[in-house]
Order: C-alpha cells, then structure tokens, then sequence
C-alpha cells in the first residue's frame, strides 16, 4: 500500500491525488482521500485506481482544506471494495487513519473492542487499529501522540500509519515499524509519504522513520521524534534527496516499463560508473573492499531474495561459481525465513531488493543476522529498509523503476553481482591479469550491446502480433540463461495474463514436452557459447513436435535460424554477460503482447511494486 499526508498552506487535494499515483506502483485495489476544511473531514473512497478516486471525490466531496491523508491499497485484509478502502474514522468519527502493513492481533483485539461497545464498518485489521487508539485516549485521558505510543505497544505486526485528530488540526501523528514512512519538510508544512516521490516538487529535505519509531509533525514546530517503545527522544537526520521529477515521468513514452527497457544500457552504465575502472583493472566497491576478507573466508553464499530479484539472484548463483569458486545457495527469502536454515559466522548473505523493503526479504535477513552471518544487500532504492538492515552493500543505481513488472532493477542486480564475482574472483587469483582485463573490458562494452540488442525492437514487435492470443508459453534456457528463460517467463506472465513457464531447457522431456503441439510458443534462449549445441538438440525435439520456435540467438547464428520459426539476434559477448543481453527481447515481448491484449501494462492486476506485506 501507499499513504501520502499533507499539513501546512497549501491545497491538500491536488498534492495527495498526485501523490497518491506516483505511489500506485505499491498497490491499486482501492484508493481513498480524506480532507479537512477547517471544520469537518470530508472522505471519498473507492475500488479501484486512484483516477477512479479522482473522479468520485471531484463529484462528491468538498476538496478543500490544508490538511488530509490519501492512501492506495494492495488488498490483504477484507476484499478490495469501497468499505476496505482506507482512511478509516474511530466510532467517534474523531480520528481518522491510514495504514500501511498488517495488525496481526487484529481479530483479539476487535472482540476486545466489541465488548466495550466498538462496531466496525470493514473487514480491515486498519479500523481495529483506530478505534484502539481511540479507545486508549479516552480511558487514559491522554493525547493523540500518546495514545498512538500505547496502541501500537499493544498490537502485533508491521505498519506505517498517519493519524490525525480533526479536534486538533494542527498535527499529524506517525509511526513505522516494517513499513516504509518517509517526512517531507518544507517551511511551515509537512509531507508524509511512503516514499520521497509525493514530496520531491515541493521540497529535497526529508526524515525516513527507523523501525519503531513515531513522529509528531505540527505546523509551526519542528519535528518530534520518539522511539514506540520506551519512549525516548529520537533526533531527526534530515537527509537532501537526490531524486528529480523527470526520473519519476514517463519522459515521452507510453509506458513507464518501456520507457525503463529502454534505459537499460544508461542504467547499467550508472551502476558501474566509479566502480569498474578497466583500462586501470580494477574494480572499487567501498562495500566490498571494507569487508573482503568476509567474502574470501566465506564458506558459502547465500542469496535470499523475492521475484525478479530472486532470479538476478540464480544468474549470479552461476557466475560466483563459474568466476569466483565460491559455492552459492539461492533461496525464496519467504522459505529461507521459516525453515529453521542451518547458517554459521562463516557464511555470507546477499540479500537483492528492488525496493528495499519486501518483507520477507528483510525478514530473511534479521533472521541471518541473529545467526551470525555476514549479511550485504543488493538494492536499487537509496535509504530503503533493506539497505538499512544490512551490513554493507552495493546499490545498483538504476534510478526509480515505476513500471510494476521489474526490467532495469533486474540488470543491474546482475551487473553489480558480475562486480562482485569478477572482484572475489580476481582476490583469489583465479584469473590471469589478461583474463580478468578481458572481463572488465568485456563488461564496459556492455551498454553499448544492449543498446544495439533494442534495434531488435521491431521485430520483437511483429512476433509479438503472431502470438499475442497464445493461451500458454513455454521458456526454456540452459546454465547462465535458466535464469533468463525464468525471468522471461515471469514477464510474460505478470502482464499479460498469458500463462508462462520458465524450464531448464534439458528438462523439458522429463514434463513439459507433453504440452507442446503447433499450438505452442517455445522461447529458447540459444547463445553460441555455453551449452550450445545441446540447446539445438532441444530445439529439434520441439520442432518434431511441430511446437512454434522463437530463439533467442547470438548475432550470425546460422543453425537455430534453419529451425526456429523466428530469430532474434545478440551481440557476441562472454558467456556469464549473456542474461545482460538475452532478457532484453524476452522484455519486450512481454511488453508487447501485454500492450497488444489491452492490459494495464505498468499495473497489472493483483500485484504490487512494494510488497511489505509477507
Ligand atoms: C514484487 C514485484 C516484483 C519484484 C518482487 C521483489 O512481487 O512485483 O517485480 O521482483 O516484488 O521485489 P524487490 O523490491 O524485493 O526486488
């Protein structure tokens, strides 16, 4: 979910509905606003997007006032409808909140509230949490902040929640634990927000929230902040943001996801720029360089991480182990978390988030840290939870990724983990000087061949017309692009609804053979180097059962193109850089069947960018 707030001078409407969409990529179930005119609160809400809130509130409710919250949802308590959608009032109609995360003791203490006479309106664990509140300030006869302290020291779980009072209109009361809770502050006005992009137009100054702790934000006042549970004084580091506006717009194209496809070769650029200097062999990572006898004494690597990121995380499974000899262990942080792993001082955690802040990748990562284990974060959003929590680490400056179905974030993971294992691998000794020159060079060339692998684009485009109406598709790839065939799949599927699997290409007799027919998209990843010629083995067995072949293949390949149906060419390049190269058709692809089938390309349905939630 999303919350935004504003206090101060100016018009809350307009900066909390534009806030509120550039927040959309955490969730848009359902959205809803609520506004203070200086006497009462007006509320809308609705299922739905935040355009479909727009339009309600525009027709229904007085938009005025200088104070009010918005929220957008990623449903988990209560289906998506109107009554789900937050803010939420107490029974007094007093309070009114927003809420990121999840109460987990929700239901005990509802029926604690029923019994004392509460009634609820939703099925949200967010209205339990308000009236609690409320309940609190009147039996202890304490103010808001206070109440908040002693509420949320009774509930279990992860928030980020806004709160105000509509007696009392010159503050709003705030509080995070797992959820993200960023304070925007400008002169005489202040902004909440889970991230920095509501606020970025009105001001660079912002307070992110630790983990249990509250604020006060109270016109004319500087801000309070305190820890939740023993309620000490937390000094405020006010940090200057660096995000801009443009980064945060879609700059001219139709989509925010094509419009980061296409970024890619400046993206990857910007995660190695000051770090891999090759002319001079040599790669500089603070994060790395403070703590590399950590990584060379490691036992083994494991890397924990969720979706997209979690198959950034296969594809560098492959090269520390081909480059670097260090034996890897890749896990769904959602597993790793709850299966009692076995983990020593030894071993090293990489955890790899986009956001920074799904939560069972930080959970994964407490959970090692508890145990012992060195733990470095991979993460694309600066001063995110994850980058936070960790030890050390390396972010992979892509710049925001607004579009839901993850591109950009997915390749400079890999390029950051190729830093990495080329690093380790060079510490070690395993490489020759002229070897290793080989490599850096080879990855400094790489911008340049994904930028010349988007000439592919019209052609993807056409093949994406042949199949746009498949009702399946199969992805298949071997050694370094298993991962990709992977990744390609989930694209596909993600926005354009169009079920996809992802198979080790040698795997596919041993299942999905069977459902192949002339009905059949196969996408084979076909790379000269690696496992080559096996893969065109693969690739006879699909068409002697006629399956429809699109191969993804190195530039002059003239094998597959007598046996696949299309051919999209790569540049030549090593082995391990290949995913860099592979995934950007299969993107595309995605892309544009989604576009084609009529689907909300940057908003697919049921998912979020952020999950906070486990
Ligand atoms: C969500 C997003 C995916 C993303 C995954 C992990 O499911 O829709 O695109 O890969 O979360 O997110 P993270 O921010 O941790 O990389």
């Amino acid at each position: 979910c999303g919350i935004v707030g504003y206090i101060g001078h100016r018009d809350a409407y307009p900066i909390i509905i534009k806030g509120l969409q550039r927040l959309e990529y955490r969730g848009y179930d359902s959205a809803g606003i609520v506004l203070f005119d200086g006497v009462d609160t007006h509320l809308s809400k609705t299922k739905g997007k935040v355009e479909d809130l727009k339009k309600k509130s525009e027709s229904s409710i007085s938009l005025d006032g200088k104070l009010g919250l918005g929220h957008t949802r990623w449903a988990t308590h209560g289906v998506p409808n109107d009554i789900n959608s937050h803010p939420h009032y107490s029974n007094s109609g007093d309070l009114v909140i927003i809420h990121n995360g999840i109460i987990e003791n929700y239901e005990s203490i509802k029926k604690a509230l029923i019994k004392r006479g509460y009634s609820f309106e939703s099925d949200t664990d967010t209205e339990v949490l308000v009236n609690l509140i409320e309940e609190v300030k009147k039996k202890e006869g304490v103010k808001l902040g206070k109440a908040v302290q002693i509420a949320l020291n009774q509930v279990v779980g992860a928030y980020a929640i806004a709160v105000f009072d509509k007696n009392k209109p010159d503050e709003i009361v705030v509080a995070k634990l797992g959820s993200p809770l960023a304070i925007g502050i400008g002169e005489n006005e202040y902004f909440i927000a889970s991230d920095a992009s509501p606020f970025i137009e009105f001001t660079n100054n912002a307070v992110y929230l630790e983990d249990e702790e509250m604020a006060i934000v109270r016109i004319g006042k500087e801000i309070k902040l305190r820890k939740i549970k023993d309620d000490a004084i937390a000094y405020p580091d006010i940090l200057e943001l660096q995000l801009n506006l443009e980064e945060i717009e879609k700059g001219g194209y139709d989509h925010f996801m094509l419009k980061e496809i296409y970024e890619q070769p400046r993206a990857i650029l910007d995660t190695y720029r000051g770090r891999l200097l090759a002319d001079q062999g040599i790669i500089r990572m603070a994060g790395i360089d403070q703590n590399l006898e950590k990584f060379l004494n490691a036992n083994r690597i494991i890397i924990v991480a969720c979706g997209t990121s979690w198959h950034a995380g296969l594809v560098a499974e492959y090269i520390f182990e081909d480059l670097a000899r260090i034996p890897v262990e890749v896990e769904y942080a959602s597993e790793f978390r709850y299966r009692n792993p076995v983990i020593t001082e030894n071993d090293v955690l990489i955890a790899i988030s986009q956001s920074g802040e799904t939560a069972d990748t930080l959970a994964a990562i407490k959970l090692a840290k508890e145990k012992g284990a060195f733990v470095f974060g991979v993460c694309n959003v600066v001063g995110s939870s994850i980058a936070r929590e960790t030890m050390a680490g390396a972010y992979t400056h892509a710049g925001p990724e607004i579009g839901v179905a993850s591109t950009k974030a997915f390749t400079t993971q890999i390029t950051v983990l190729t830093l990495i294992a080329l690093k380790l691998a060079h510490e070690k000794g395993i490489f020759s000087n002229s070897k290793y020159h080989e490599y850096l060079t080879e990855l400094e060339g790489i911008p340049a061949k994904v930028q010349k692998t988007l000439e592919s684009n019209a052609l993807v485009e056409h093949i994406s017309e042949i199949y746009k109406d498949s009702s399946n598709c199969l992805y298949l790839g071997r050694g370094y692009n298993f991962p990709v065939a992977l990744e390609g799949a989930l694209k596909l599927k993600e926005i354009s609804y169009i079920h996809a699997e992802g198979y080790p290409a040698a795997e596919m007799k041993h299942g999905p053979i069977a459902l192949i027919d002339e009905q059949m998209p196969v996408v084979v990843i076909a790379t000269k180097k690696g496992h080559y010629e096996k893969v065109v083995s693969n690739i006879q067995e699909i068409k002697s059962r006629s399956g429809r072949i699109i191969a993804v293949v190195t530039e002059g390949d003239k094998t597959v193109k007598e046996l696949a149906d299309h051919v999209v060419e790569v540049p030549e390049t090593s082995e391990s850089l290949t995913p860099l190269l592979t995934t950007i058709p299969l993107q595309l692809l995605s892309y544009h069947i989604a576009v084609m089938r009529g689907c909300n390309v940057d908003q697919p349905r049921n998912l979020a960018k952020s999950v906070t939630v486990e």
